[in-house]
């Protein structure tokens, strides 16, 4: 398999999908929503699909679509069904790979399992992405700690908002991570202004050979 990546997120909201297009677009890799609770405002694939302009081919079919944007645990048990880690298989495809979780690391996909343990299953690096607001510090140093206890391989953290140098650096080094560089906010959010951004921000050989 070659390149795969795993993105997560401090919270829900935190700019996941968008950063995920970013990045699929830049790779041209594939791209995986194992679970999406929450089927009325469009999926996470869609949204990928036009943001990282990529042919529909490289959108793998969600392991679970779930209709209520709730945690999956809950979702799944208001569609009258349950998630069966096994199932959340990483896709063989012949390409790089992008995963995009749903929330947080502790997000539950059941009463027995969150979506971090199936990470460490995986031993896929992860990209951890963390607002640059107040607040960030404590979120994306408690996620890392997290990642670190269950043996997760971690890429990086990649910001998303308005320059804040401090935090950037004090995680940096309180959390022992990487910056892999900052997505701003965009006013106007395309395909072509996400792409040009991205390439702008990041350095792309820091996604080069990372392997399951
Ligand atoms: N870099 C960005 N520039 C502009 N809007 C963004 C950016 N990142 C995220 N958003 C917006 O913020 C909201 C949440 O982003 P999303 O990527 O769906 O978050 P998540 O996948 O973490 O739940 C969406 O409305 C999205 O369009
Ligand atoms: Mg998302």
């Amino acid at each position: 398999m070659t390149e795969t990546f795993v993105i997560t997120g401090t919270d829900t909201g935190v700019g996941k999908t968008v950063f995920a297009a970013a990045l699929t677009n830049a790779l041209g890799s594939y791209y995986w929503k194992p679970v999406q609770s929450g089927l009325d405002d469009g999926t996470d694939s869609q949204t990928v699909c036009r943001l990282a302009d990529a042919p529909s081919e490289r959108i793998v079919a969600e392991a679970y679509k779930l209709s209520t944007p709730a945690s999956p645990h809950l979702s799944s048990r208001i569609d009258g069904t349950s998630i069966d880690p096994r199932r959340l298989v990483p896709p063989n495809v012949d390409g790089p790979l992008v995963i995009e979780g749903a929330g947080g690391l502790l997000v539950p996909l059941s009463e027995r399992t969150v979506f971090a343990d199936v990470f460490a299953e995986w031993q896929i690096p992860v990209i951890l992405c963390t607002r640059t607001t107040l607040g960030t510090i404590n979120h994306t140093l408690l996620s890392i700690e997290a990642m670190r206890h269950r043996a997760i391989p971690i890429l990086g953290v990649a910001f998303i908002g308005d320059e804040n140098l401090e935090t950037e650096s004090i995680i940096s080094t309180l959390g022992g991570v990487r910056s892999l560089g900052r997505l701003p906010l965009l006013r106007s959010l395309t395909a072509t202004r996400l792409r040009r951004v991205f390439h702008d921000n990041f350095d792309l050989t820091a996604f080069a050979g990372a392997r399951p």
